[in-house]
């Protein structure tokens, strides 16, 4: 079975992302280069999409021609999904969004539901789940199966940074479900964070 797995080692990437890690980078600098690693990685995601061949008229001649042929649906989970919203949006502007608003229970770590407003289509539509952060698995799972349940039938996953355990877990329950990450780290501590992570993504964000 192919790997359904992509890290996505590009040196670019990995610039970006060791300037997110970085504790030092302030709030506007984080929300600008999560932005750019969504843009970046957006390249490796969308490889999946259906496309439609057909002919152009160049100024010169005609010319073989391939168009994007599939309703594309970006779900981004509440509140860091949002900070990869911008960069995918500026690579593919005429696309869907959809919220999933979670948070996890400090105690448990287990996703708790606040919202829900997905987009039409999703049958058809090549659906980017944008969550940054891949840690327990829970939340990825828990929108996984809210986007199924709509209907999504081709979903992947993208996050900036995924944990084993948390590659593992989406694995195990969504075979079929690819994930992009930009690293994967080897841990998580007692609270549930990535280790080496990057920290709390949505307060890194958001400034709260
Ligand atoms: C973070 C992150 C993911 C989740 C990952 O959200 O944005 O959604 O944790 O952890 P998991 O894989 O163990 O489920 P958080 O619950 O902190 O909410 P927030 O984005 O609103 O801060
Ligand atoms: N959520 C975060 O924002 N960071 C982690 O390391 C784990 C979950």
């Amino acid at each position: 079975m192919p790997s359904k797995l992509t890290v996505c080692d590009h040196p670019v990437v990995q610039d970006k992302l060791s300037a997110l890690r970085d504790k030092h980078t302030r709030p506007d600098d984080f929300r600008l280069l999560m932005s750019e690693i969504s843009a970046l990685m957006a390249y490796e995601v969308l490889k999946g999409v259906r496309t439609r061949r057909t002919m152009v008229q160049t100024p010169l001649r005609s010319a073989s021609a391939e168009f994007l042929a599939q309703p594309i649906a970006c779900v981004a989970v509440l509140r860091a999904g949002l900070g990869m919203l911008t960069g995918l949006l500026s690579v593919v502007p005429r696309c869907r969004v959809g919220h999933i608003g979670l948070y996890r229970n400090e105690e448990t770590l287990n996703p708790v539901r606040y919202y829900v407003r997905l987009p039409k289509d999703l049958a058809e539509s090549f659906v980017i789940l944008c969550d940054p952060m891949l840690a327990t698995g829970g939340s990825a799972c828990e929108a996984i199966r809210i986007l199924k349940t709509d209907g999504a039938r081709q979903i992947v996953l993208m996050s900036v940074l995924a944990c084993r355990a948390g590659v593992r877990r989406v694995h195990e329950l969504f075979p079929e479900v690819p994930i992009y990450a930009a690293a994967v780290d080897p841990q998580l501590n007692k609270s549930g964070y990535i280790v080496p992570g990057l920290g709390d993504a949505g307060d890194r964000l958001f400034w709260t």
